[in-house]
């Protein structure tokens, strides 16, 4: 099991508790966090799941794949280098601890 937390825009912080394998969008949306979408249930085609993860964690996620680098580009909120898609996160049990900020808008 891993833990995540969401930090709002305006620092509000938000800790869940996740489903191993489950992705940090699909927690999100399981728990009613505001500010994260999943339009499309994160087949990589909306980009309502963006998110900028915390320094501390942006070294220790897997790469991302050049679907989702092409889908940021869309994104409505401004894309940093820590940006990305929630549901391409994958939550194991290494990522306990996990913090996300959600930006101010996802349309
Ligand atoms: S939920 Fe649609 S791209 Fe992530």
């Amino acid at each position: 099991m891993a833990r995540v937390i969401y930090i709002d825009h305006d620092g509000t912080r938000r800790e869940v508790e996740a489903d191993e394998g489950a992705s940090v969008m699909a927690t999100a949306v399981q728990n009613n966090v505001p500010g994260i979408e999943g339009e499309c249930g994160g087949c990589l085609s909306c980009a309502t799941c963006h998110v900028y993860v915390a320094p501390a964690w942006t070294g220790r996620l897997p790469a991302m794949e050049a679907d989702e680098d092409a889908l940021l580009e869309g994104v409505t909120a401004e894309r940093r280098p820590e940006s990305r898609l929630s549901c391409q996160i994958v939550l194991e049990p290494e990522l306990d601890g996990l913090e996300v900020l959600i930006p101010e808008s996802q349309v």
